[in-house]
Formats: C-alpha cells, sequence, structure tokens
C-alpha cells in the first residue's frame, strides 16, 4: 500500500496483485471453509453445489465488477461514493443509501461471524494442547457441543476476536492487509490441499466426490408432502446458494467498493475480479473435498449443521501424524481468514465515519462495540445468530447487490464506466453490461420473487 499522494491524490494498494490479496482476503473466510461445506451438506450435495456455481458467475461476477467499478470511481468510502457517483451522472442522492444499508449489513454480520471465528480460535488453543489426539468421532462431536453451550467460553474468544479485528481496522486496514494475505492466504491454500490429500487417502474420497457433484435436484428441493410439483425455485434452497454467493464473494454491502477505492488506475478490474472469484470458489470447493470425504469414512452426518467443520477435521487431526501441529496451524489460518474477512465488515463504516470528522481509533470503537454487544445477543440466543446469519445472506445483502446492478446497468453514466472498465474487446464489454443489466437483477428478483411466494 503506498501512502504518497499522487497527481490524483488518493492512497492505493501498491500493485494490482496486492488488491487480489486483500479482496480475496475479505472473500476467503469461515464463509468458505465453514458455512459452504455446511449448507452444501444441510441442502443435500451436488444439486446445491450447481446452483451456487451458477450464481457466482451470472450474479456474483457480474455485481463484483460493478462493486469494484464504483470503488474505483468513487475513490472513498461506499457512502460518498455513492453520492458522488450518483451526482455525477445526474441522479438522486439517494442512491447512497446503499452504502447506508451496507454499512448496517457489515455490523450485522460480524455480530454472528466474531461468535464462528472465536470457534475457530478456541480450537487452536484445544488443537495446540492435543485435545483431539487419539480422540474418537463421538468424543469430538460432544466436544463441540460442550463448547457451543457454555457462554463464557463463547464470551471470552468472541471478545478476543472482535478485539484482534477492531486492532488492524484501528490501525489501518490499508497498512498491514496486504502484506499480511500475501503470505497467510497461500498457506491456507496449501494446508487445505494437504488435508485433501488426507481426506483422498484415509476418508471415503468417492462418496464426498458424489455427494458433492452429483445433481440430484429432488434431493435439493424435496416434493411437497401435498403431491404438489417442486420447483426449483419454490425452495429454500435457491434462495440459500444465491445469498451464499453474495455471502462469500462479500458483495452488496461496500465492503468491496471500500476496497475497488484502493484499487490503482492501471490495474484491470476485469481480470482481477475473476482471479478473485475463482480463487475463492476454489477455496470452498477445496474445503468441501477435505471435509465430505471424512463425513461418509466416519459415518457422521453431512447436513449436521454448523458443527460440520469443528466435528470432521478434528477427527482427521486426531489421526494423522503430525496432527496437533497441522490442527493447531489450521485453525490458526481459519482466525486469519476469518479476520481478514471481518475486518472488511467495518472497514465502509469507519472509512465514512473518518471522512465525517470522527477518529479512526473512535469510530473503530463504537462500531466494534455495538457488533460486541450483538455478538453477546447471538452467544446466548441460537434464534438471534439464525436471525442475523439468515437476514444478512438472504437478503440484505442480495438486494444491496441489486441495487449495485441496477445503478450501475442502468443510471451510472456510460462513458464513465467504459473509462473505468479499460475492456479491449466491445463483445465482452456488451455481454458483462447485459448480463448486469437483465441477468443478474432479474435472477436475483426471480429468487426472491419464488421463495417469498409471491407466485
Ligand atoms: N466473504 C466472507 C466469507 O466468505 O467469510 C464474509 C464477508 C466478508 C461477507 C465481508 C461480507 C463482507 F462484506
Amino acid at each position: 500500500m503506498n501512502n504518497n499522494n499522487n497527481s490524483n491524490d488518493y492512497v492505493h494498494w501498491s500493485s494490482r496483485w496486492t488488491f487480489i490479496m486483500a479482496a480475496t482476503g475479505s472473500a476467503v473466510g469461515l464463509g468458505n471453509i465453514w458455512k459452504f461445506p455446511y449448507i452444501t451438506g444441510e441442502y443435500g450435495g451436488g444439486a446445491f453445489v450447481l446452483v451456487y456455481l451458477a450464481c457466482i458467475l451470472l450474479i456474483g461476477v457480474p455485481v463484483m465488477i460493478a462493486e469494484v467499478l464504483l470503488g474505483r470511481a468513487g475513490r472513498t468510502d461506499p457512502i460518498d461514493s455513492m453520492l458522488i457517483l450518483a451526482k455525477e451522472s445526474n441522479r438522486s442522492p439517494l442512491w447512497a443509501i446503499i452504502g447506508v444499508f451496507g454499512v448496517c449489513a457489515g455490523l450485522m454480520i460480524l455480530m454472528f461471524y466474531s461468535v464462528v471465528a472465536g470457534w475457530a480460535l478456541d480450537y487452536v488453543i484445544q488443537s495446540g494442547m492435543g485435545r483431539f489426539i487419539g480422540a474418537d468421532a463421538s468424543t469430538i462431536s460432544d466436544n463441540f457441543t460442550q463448547l457451543t453451550s457454555n457462554n463464557n467460553r463463547q464470551l471470552i474468544s468472541h471478545s478476543a476476536f472482535i478485539l484482534l479485528t477492531g486492532g488492524v481496522v484501528a490501525a489501518g486496514v490499508t497498512t498491514g492487509i496486504g502484506n499480511g494475505v500475501r503470505i497467510l492466504m497461500p498457506l491456507l491454500l496449501a494446508l487445505l490441499l494437504v488435508l485433501v490429500g488426507y481426506s483422498m487417502a484415509a476418508g471415503d474420497f468417492f462418496a464426498g466426490l458424489h455427494f458433492m457433484f452429483d445433481t440430484d435436484f429432488d434431493k435439493l428441493c424435496p416434493k411437497p408432502v401435498d403431491g404438489t410439483a417442486a420447483s426449483l425455485f419454490t425452495c429454500d434452497a435457491v434462495l440459500v446458494a444465491m445469498g451464499h454467493a453474495f455471502f462469500t464473494l462479500s458483495l452488496g454491502m461496500g465492503a468491496i467498493l471500500a476496497y475497488g477505492s484502493y484499487m490503482p488506475k492501471n490495474a484491470n478490474i476485469g481480470k482481477t475480479v475473476l482471479t478473485v472469484a475463482a480463487l475463492d470458489t476454489l477455496i470452498a470447493l477445496l474445503a468441501g473435498l477435505a471435509i465430505f470425504p471424512l463425513v461418509f469414512a466416519y459415518g457422521l452426518e453431512p447436513g449436521s449443521g454448523p458443527g460440520l467443520l469443528f466435528v470432521t477435521l478434528p477427527i482427521a487431526f486426531s489421526q494423522m501424524p503430525a496432527g496437533l501441529l497441522m490442527g493447531s496451524l489450521f485453525f490458526m489460518l481459519i482466525v486469519v481468514a476469518a479476520l481478514s474477512s471481518s475486518i472488511s465488515l467495518i472497514e465502509p463504516g469507519v472509512a465514512w465515519l473518518e471522512k465525517k470528522g470522527i477518529k479512526r481509533i473512535w469510530g473503530t470503537t463504537g462500531l466494534v462495540g455495538i457488533s460486541w454487544i450483538g455478538g453477546c445477543m447471538s452467544i446466548r440466543s441460537a434464534d438471534v445468530f439464525n436471525f442475523l446469519d439468515n437476514t444478512t445472506a438472504k437478503f440484505m445483502l442480495p438486494l444491496g447487490g441489486l441495487f449495485i446492478a441496477i445503478f450501475v446497468g442502468w443510471f451510472m453514466s456510460q462513458s464513465r464506466i467504459i473509462e473505468e472498465l479499460e475492456i479491449q474487446s466491445p463483445r465482452i464489454y456488451q455481454g458483462w453490461l447485459w448480463t448486469l443489466r437483465i441477468i443478474s437483477p432479474l435472477g436475483i428478483i426471480a429468487v426472491f420473487a419464488n421463495s417469498l411466494e409471491w407466485f
């Protein structure tokens, strides 16, 4: 990250690659390693993965390009960027609501995200103390139940994680993060590959593979008991898959917009976004390939819910050579991956407050404080936890994405878009523009409409 003010008077990441790393840091997190495998398990596997991949390609990638573009064109926090760009395109300042909405969504996500990251933090210590070595599957599974029913233990790890988040954000996201993720992300990828290798050797790899890639739509949307036909759209799974596409790519709430505002002018947005989306998808699929073969080898339930990661992988660590080291390192990398995502959850809000003259340290303290209180509530009540998770992923992020797609597709000045994107091929540009204008919004609306049973 360079702080040197150049002719455009903005701070920017030192290179396109640093931006890729930072955006990947935001995208790759608990969503990939914890949430993707467990929701894939809950919704029956292959068909869910397929719908999710379609959502990434047809909605996620076009919207991500739009969001980075808004950031780089606006060059400031999400709320002010939207105000500037709306004005520039002679549109209503009300478009800035996208940014306000995003700041709220970020805080709400952090309220349950930090609880799960806290579990990972707790597991770093447990693995380090050798708790999993030689333990059998049922002991390991009971261990997770004990953790989630012990409020004090969760409170300590949640508070520790949220303090870490606050510390990094207060110091300035752009200072350390670029360098941090440059080393830690490849390490996470390498360790995941080792785990997939272990699953191949010790787990039921083919059962895992079949589960993840056989597309049986009946499992995705079970036929209603009253005998009426099930449709792809009248089941919750499609909404969850679409919501997860937004969640995993950190879209629809200004995080990627905020990071885009630091992107150097000479970096190609389209290529960069494709790289980030590909890395994010790769890591999620690898996490699934590490987890499901073990699920089947040990007779566990693929749809066992949020504990899946915290039960399957410790089983692997309990048996593999150097399990103590591997286990602690792996959960530590999950904490780091969660941290590089959580900072992007409050960065838009802090950047906005900073612009309003509130010192970074105080802005961070305020927002982290609000999220900490919300986190305590999610620890006490699973209903609060689920409400925050469902409302943000299923509704707020897709809604934010919908408005971003509509603004960039239909209301932003075309010449401004072309200037930022620098796409050489007019065919590719038109392909992206019309996907953003028609396919992405209609996809989001169709999924909303059907799951809310408007039809
Ligand atoms: N993309 C992150 C993950 O997959 O864990 C979660 C996330 C971070 C969502 C930042 C939204 C966001 F703005």
